[in-house]
């Protein structure tokens, strides 16, 4: 035999020198929950290991992560039920939880980076991304609230808006609204590609954040396209996106790839609630290696072209490269 690949996977010194693929601390964007209240971490039941914070300790959170080297940070709000409305009017409040979260954060932190979430479902009655009415999910009524939101965020602090939404046009609604308030420089990272999935149980849990009624799936992608994510694509880059996003990732490896073959943009990937809750359970029960399902789901979203990797996992994998 002349060629015999067992060569260079001889020895450790050996595989590293022919790694193809590495993975690091920034890489990475650690998702946040953000509660009411004051002095509160609440664990997630179905997420072991995240907790949702108070203002106050969401800051300890921050500093702790800070200090294993995560330098990018994604919150979402948990809006209590009796601030939520038709119109989702609270995602533009001024003094409302999300945006006294921002402005704490950037105030105390002002070196990291906050990728800040559009959508109204956090904080509207009907659980959706958009404004129902008669069962309908209306695009271009909800373009004038997420580009509120997005204001609201930009002059809290946010660096980077980060529609989740799905509605059509709103990268370009939102570059239009942040350039005629003079937020010229607020980047946007569009979920590009965003699917509807049933990997994102637990953070609706989390935030409940559930769909009232029906589901998503007139506007969050069929799980069986990949040519329509090149269509998502498209668009977001001549609307003016910053950065791509396929979500949810471990299910999605091969759209990661796509886009990444299609676009000079950064691509990011968001390894969702439901993608962690699997191989935290599945390791309580001793069924898995929690540690090494972690960094092989993590390093398949690298090796499949993720420059960026939103994941509830950030914290555990600053951890263990620490060691
Ligand atoms: C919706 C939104 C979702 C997530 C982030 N923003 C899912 C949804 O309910 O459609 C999911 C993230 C996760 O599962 O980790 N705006």
């Amino acid at each position: 035999m002349i060629r015999r690949p067992r060569r260079n996977r001889q020895t450790e010194v050996i595989r590293n020198l022919v790694q193809e693929t590495t993975l690091g601390v920034n890489d990475f964007i650690q998702p946040l929950f953000v509660i009411e209240g004051q002095n509160q971490r609440v664990e997630v039941a179905s997420m072991p290991g995240i907790s949702r914070f108070s203002i106050d300790t969401l800051q300890e959170e921050i500093a702790t992560c800070v200090d294993l080297g995560i330098t990018a940070f994604a919150p979402f709000p948990s809006i209590p039920e009796q601030l939520k409305d038709k119109y989702a009017t609270e995602s533009y409040n001024a003094n409302g939880l999300y945006t006294k979260a921002i402005c704490e954060i950037k105030k105390n932190f002002p070196q990291v980076a906050l990728f800040t979430d559009v959508a109204m479902d956090p904080y509207s009655s009907d659980g959706h991304d958009g404004i129902v009415e008669n069962g309908e999910i209306l695009n271009d009524e909800t373009l004038e609230v997420l580009g509120k939101m997005a204001l609201a965020q930009a002059e809290a602090g946010a660096d980077v808006i980060a529609p989740s939404d799905m509605m059509d046009g709103r990268v370009a609604h939102i570059r239009h609204v942040l350039d005629e308030n003079g937020f010229q420089k607020v980047g946007i990272m569009s979920y590009t590609a965003k699917y509807a999935s049933a990997f994102y149980g637990p953070f609706r849990d989390a935030l409940s954040s559930a769909p009232k009624k029906g589901d998503k799936k007139t506007y969050q992608m069929n799980p069986a396209n990949s040519r329509e994510a090149l269509l998502e694509a498209e668009l977001d880059i001549l609307e003016g996106a910053d950065y791509l996003m396929v979500k949810p990732a471990l299910a999605y490896l091969d759209i990661i790839k796509l886009l990444r073959e299609h676009s000079q943009l950064p691509i990011a990937a968001y390894n969702v609630s439901g993608e962690y809750a699997m191989v935290k359970a599945a390791a309580e029960r001793g069924w898995l290696d929690g540690e090494k399902a972690m960094l092989e789901s993590l390093m398949s979203i690298k090796r499949a072209g993720a420059d960026i990797i939103l994941s509830y996992f950030a914290k555990d994998f600053a951890k263990y490269l620490k060691r």
